[in-house]
């Protein structure tokens, strides 16, 4: 595990910006697996400046995101395919039709879940999949749990992840109460996974996932057996680990 600790939110941005765009120039067809949340947002901004500059091109990447809103439909605001559209695809040449995300309207989750596994692996397995942290040490939204979740599932949200998310709603009400996922054996079958984290709220969940013992409950803790990760993360998201 690799980490790079950088000063701030904005080189933290910079420096994941520049891994996956390292990733692109490398294998320009690759398959890259996207997040969401407040914390990729300025990564995605990076990209987009320097796809805007000439530096970077997407015409033939790939994209799979980590999960989505279950029952929101795509037009929401708030669901994951909007924020995608809104801060990446929309900004960027890539094609609508190599980008995917769970879809959050189907009502049957056996069959959507299947299907998304099916087509991560149709697609030969994800090159790059970049990671945000919960602060219950949540990844995508495999939330804390008796065991590890192989495969692309539906969760319950927990209280704290509801709670977590309702900024972005007008009422916690509003917070969608179940989400499809990529599960932590699909992301553990990435060849490469990237993590970003910043801020001080989150420095206690840094220190346990990738310092402490791994266990389902801190989800993220099982990056630790993954062979190639690389963590970016602020001065404030490391201030309670060891390094
Ligand atoms: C959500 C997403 C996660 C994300 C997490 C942290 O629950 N499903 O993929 O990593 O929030 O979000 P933030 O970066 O806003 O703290």
């Amino acid at each position: 595990m690799r980490i790079y600790k950088v000063k701030d939110y904005g080189e933290m941005s910079r420096k994941a910006a520049n891994i996956i765009s390292a990733q692109v120039i490398l294998k320009p067809d690759c398959v890259l697996g996207l997040a969401t949340g407040s914390t990729p947002v300025g990564t995605y901004r990076q990209l987009v400046e320097w796809y805007e500059k000439g530096d970077l091109d997407f015409s033939e990447v790939r994209t799979v995101n980590l999960d989505e809103y279950k029952g929101l439909p795509r037009e929401n605001d708030q669901s994951y395919y909007y924020f995608m559209h809104e801060n990446l695809f929309d900004k960027v040449n890539i094609k609508p039709e190599n980008t995917n995300l769970p879809d959050g309207t189907k009502e049957d989750s056996e069959e959507e879940c299947a299907r998304y596994e099916a087509l991560i692996r149709s697609m030969g397995g994800v090159d790059l999949q970049l990671l945000g942290l919960g602060h219950n040490g949540h990844i995508g939204f495999n939330e804390p749990a008796e065991d590890f979740a192989k495969e692309t599932h539906c969760v319950d949200l927990t209280e704290r992840t509801i709670e977590a998310n309702k900024r972005f709603f007008a009422s916690a009400d509003d917070v969608p109460r179940q989400a499809y996922t990529m599960g932590i054996g699909t992301i553990m079958r990435a060849k490469k996974i990237l993590l970003v984290v910043s801020g001080e709220d989150k420095a206690e969940t840094v220190a346990k996932a990738f310092f402490g013992p791994v266990t389902p409950e801190v989800p993220a803790s099982i990056l630790q057996l993954h062979e190639d990760v690389t963590i970016v993360a602020d001065e404030a998201a490391l201030s309670k680990a060891p390094c």
